[in-house]
């Protein structure tokens, strides 16, 4: 399977690896599964008072395309606001790096973890979970 050069770049220097505090309130964290593979993605935001990402962190037990779709996914969700990041659409991330199908739930992973982890920022914060439902 040949692999792009985008998703070798993110796979061999992934960004923002790392944990965030989620004892605290404004930061929300996402833990999800593929049921494809098993793998887990762990991923989190801090939110400032605007409801700005200020910073994005993962975590992921995946193959490299889930590194790579996750890696990414942290870089786009910085600077975003939480609104935004809701539309990040896993087809985007599987666009930008050309994953092969196969490969397209790895970045299913990577847009539950988002989602998972804006609503726990929201329900921490008292806003009302918003439906994750996505047919893939
Ligand atoms: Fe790929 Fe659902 S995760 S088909
Ligand atoms: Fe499991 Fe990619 S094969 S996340």
């Amino acid at each position: 399977m040949a692999y792009s050069d985008k998703v070798i770049d993110h796979y061999s220097n992934p960004r923002n690896v790392g944990t965030l505090d989620k004892s605290k309130k404004n930061v929300g964290t996402g833990l999800v599964g593929a049921p494809e593979c098993g793998d887990v993605m762990r991923l989190q935001i801090e939110v400032d008072e605007n409801n700005i990402i200020t910073d994005a962190k993962f975590k992921t037990f995946g193959c490299g395309s889930a590194i790579a779709s996750s890696s990414l996914a942290t870089e786009w969700l910085k600077g975003k606001s939480i609104d935004d990041a809701i539309t990040i659409d896993n087809m985007d991330i599987v666009e930008e790096l050309a994953l092969p199908p196969v490969k397209i739930h790895c970045s299913v992973l990577a847009e539950d973890a988002i989602k998972s982890a804006i609503n726990d920022y929201r329900v921490k914060n008292g806003l009302p979970a918003l439906e994750l439902e996505k047919s893939h």
